[in-house]
């Protein structure tokens, strides 16, 4: 990306900026990134993996504290059978040669989404991630995996309606701290900047709960070819933002 993109991007000051503690990436444009070459879809997906270790690397440098990235949604699976299979393969892959680097940059990783019906090796690889580096205390890299805001509530709702059953909860104590604790996201501060590439401008179920107040970015670029220059650009467009969550003042652009 050249300087005119970004300052088309920023409005060109490129001085101090509000930083995002949340990220949330709906990394989109895989294919059409790869049908643009002549080339099948499968190769923009591997593309994409490099543009997934970029962005992350991006994340710790710049020092946000949560980085999550949509991975495959829980729609996803209408896709052909074998662009899913090579959606399944990419992800094993991406763990099993990514794991100890992440691990060693000092990367808490975390997925959410539903497991019920998912492989027995990426259910191992994925609590495999998720205990290796729970105790690490730099970026929160949250994988958003088989993932569907409208599945997370849903199975939100039947933990709650569990709760209430055996004793635990009474409706009266149900609030929006109460749902939002029975989430997968429980303890996840809400994302603060969502980017979506590729030129779409819609969610698609992705953190539909947590995504209320969240600023919204929606880049003319596939995702393969995103790259740090656009991380950049995104954190300093949010540090120009007014968020006012429906008062008249605006609020720092840093949450909480
Ligand atoms: C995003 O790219 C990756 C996943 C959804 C897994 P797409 O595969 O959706 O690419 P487009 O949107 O068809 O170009
Ligand atoms: C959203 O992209 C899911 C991921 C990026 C993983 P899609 O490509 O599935 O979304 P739609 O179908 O265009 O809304
Ligand atoms: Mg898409």
């Amino acid at each position: 990306m050249n300087d005119v993109m970004l300052d088309k991007m920023t409005g060109g000051d490129k001085t101090a900026i509000t930083r995002p503690e949340h990220v949330a990436i709906i990394m989109d444009g895989n294919g059409r990134w790869a049908t643009q070459r002549g080339l099948p879809r499968s190769v923009g997906h591997k593309a994409g993996v490099e543009a997934l270790r970029r962005t992350i690397r991006a994340a710790c440098e710049s020092g946000v504290g949560y980085l999550t990235v949509f991975g495959f949604s829980s729609e996803n699976w209408k896709r052909p059978d074998e662009e899913v299979s090579q959606l399944m393969s990419l992800l094993r892959r991406f763990i099993r040669r990514d794991l100890a680097e992440l691990h060693r940059q000092n990367v808490r990783i975390k997925v959410v989404g539903g497991r019920d019906g998912l492989e027995p090796n990426i259910l191992a690889l994925l609590s495999e991630a998720e205990e290796l580096t729970g105790q690490n205390s730099g970026l929160n890299f949250v994988v958003a995996f088989n993932y569907g805001g409208r599945d997370e509530i849903a199975r939100a709702a039947a933990r709650m309606a569990r709760a209430v059953a055996a004793g635990e909860l009474t409706p009266g104590e149900v609030n929006e701290d109460v749902v939002a604790g029975f989430l997968d996201t429980a303890g996840i501060p809400d994302p603060d900047l969502v980017i979506r590439t590729s030129g779409e401008q819609r969610l698609s179920n992705f953190l539909t709960w947590q995504c209320a107040y969240s600023e919204m970015l929606f880049l003319d670029v596939y995702w393969p070819d995103f790259s740090d220059s656009h991380f950049q650009a995104a954190l300093e467009a949010y540090g120009r933002r007014d968020r006012r969550f429906g008062g008249l003042e605006p609020v720092s652009a840093v949450q909480g």
